[in-house]
């Protein structure tokens, strides 16, 4: 297990890397590979919709452009401080302290749930998967970001001691344990590395 898949090493990790993290995230995640991923969902407009592990509001920016029932949930502090700078903290965003792994919502409560860049600090990503499920209302789709696993290996070494990184595999294998179907996937990124982050979207079987 990498030495972030641990909640209060990732909490003080994102202390201090919320005061940048506006400015670096660009790098490797960006509008265009957001725009991509938003095209794998089918959002309603009235659609109620969960970002888990929004941090600063980037993906919760985007969600937005599709409905306006989003609810975001982190569980840094200094991150959302800075989401709640851009959005406010109830209107028109509704903003949680809390962990992805035991959501602090009622069962199929979220037509949409959206996760990007957060399953990769959680340690028990499958644990989370399911309580995403259990949340997302039956037949809702639930779509997650996360880095992709590196062809080399040294830097799959590099990759494992720092967090999870995964490929379609694991993607599937993760999904499936968690009770999911019609699990695709697409790799994405910007021009210089076009397959950094891995995107699943899958949806939460019909009763
Ligand atoms: C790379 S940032 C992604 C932020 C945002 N989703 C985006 O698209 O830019 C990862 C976020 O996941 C959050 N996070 C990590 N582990 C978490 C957990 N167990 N529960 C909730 N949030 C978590 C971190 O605090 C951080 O804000």
């Amino acid at each position: 297990m990498g030495i972030l898949e641990d909640k209060s090493r990732a909490r003080l990790f994102y202390k201090y890397l919320s005061k940048v993290y506006d400015s670096v995230n660009p790098f490797i995640w960006n509008e265009e590979m957001r725009a991509e991923a938003l095209a794998m969902l089918d959002i309603e407009a009235d659609d109620r919709v969960l970002d888990v592990g929004c941090g600063t509001g980037f993906g919760t920016e985007g969600l937005l452009e599709h409905t306006e029932n989003v609810h975001g949930l982190d569980q840094s502090v200094h991150q959302m401080e800075k989401a709640w700078d851009k959005f406010g903290k109830h209107d028109p965003v509704s903003f949680y302290r809390g962990d992805a792994e035991r959501l602090p919502f009622r069962d199929d409560s979220f037509d949409v749930v959206w996760s990007s860049g957060s399953i990769e600090y959680w340690p028990n990503p499958v644990l989370a998967l399911r309580d995403i499920r259990r949340v997302a209302k039956p037949g809702g789709q639930v779509l997650v970001v996360g880095p992709n696993y590196p062809e080399s290996t040294v830097m799959q070494k590099v990759a494992d001691a720092i967090m999870l990184f995964y490929d379609r595999e694991e993607a599937d294998r993760m999904f499936r344990d968690a009770g999911y179907v019609d699990i695709e996937h697409r790799e994405m990124g910007p021009s210089y590395d076009p397959d950094v982050a891995i995107t699943t979207v899958a949806r939460v079987p019909e009763e």
